[in-house]
């Protein structure tokens, strides 16, 4: 049974600028509610409600006075800071007291879902898994390629002639051997510590398993793909009516 879940928050956010210029990226509205509460929810319908929200210096205080300690929403929240903005492994350390020896679910802050996927995460036993989705540009993603089996073989973050259109969209679920690999992945050649190579690591491992998608995805990084999210939102809140 997973209950844990993380949520990144931090990086500068500077393909939304200057929306970002005094406001977290994951705090901007996404139709009706601020970027964040997408992700909370999404752990939340999947039974994840011990939460962890990883975020920067700049806007910890923002976080909390959102959200303050997750009653209203109905999950429980804490929250860690990140000192600097070395990419999504890096951040992903900082998770390591709250996850002990569990199982848990990792969420990107800018990214909506309209699945769910209480049915996988709660069948999670070990290893790392994934969720694919295939898009027009996957350039802007981490790639997957598979081999006839359908299992995921490479993932390279952000090519420039992708192999394949399935993107690597950001929801995790990790074993904790995870906080061992991220003590050794390197630092890439654009100055990040990447979560591809992380999720690379469980390949090479034989333990990564992967499933595509059914239903609506977006991330919110960009202002195209911000704008698409809000059109989701709203798709997905007037459905809930
Ligand atoms: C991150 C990951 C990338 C993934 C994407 C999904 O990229 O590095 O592999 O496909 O999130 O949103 P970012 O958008 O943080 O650059």
């Amino acid at each position: 049974m997973i209950k844990k879940g993380v949520i990144l928050a931090g990086g500068t956010g500077s393909r939304l600028a200057p929306m970002t210029k005094v406001t977290n990226k994951h705090l901007l509205p996404v139709y009706n509610k601020p970027m964040i509460y997408y992700p909370i929810d999404t752990l939340k319908k999947s039974g994840v409600t011990e939460l962890l929200i990883i975020t920067g210096t700049e806007s910890a205080g923002d976080f909390m006075k959102l959200l303050g300690s997750g009653d209203e929403l109905g999950v429980h929240i804490t929250f860690r800071v990140q000192e600097g903005t070395a990419g999504i492994a890096d951040a992903l350390k900082l998770a390591e007291n709250f996850v002990g020896n569990e199982n848990f679910a990792v969420i990107l802050g800018d990214n909506i879902y309209e699945e769910n996927f209480k049915t996988i995460i709660q069948n999670f036993t070990n290893g790392a898994h994934i969720f694919l989705q295939e898009v027009e540009y996957a350039d802007r993603f981490g790639v997957a390629t598979l081999n006839e089996k359908n299992e995921v073989i490479t993932i390279v973050e952000k090519p420039h002639t992708p192999e394949t259109n399935f993107a690597v969209t950001g929801l995790y679920v990790y074993d904790s051997s995870v906080f061992k690999k991220l003590e050794i992945v390197e630092v890439s050649n654009r100055g990040e510590y990447e979560i591809t190579d992380v999720n690379q690591m469980y390949i090479d491992d034989s333990q990564m398993t992967a499933s595509f998608l059914e239903k609506g995805w977006n991330d919110a990084g960009t202002h195209e793909s911000l704008f698409y999210a809000s059109k989701l939102a709203r798709a997905m809140a007037l459905e809930a009516q």
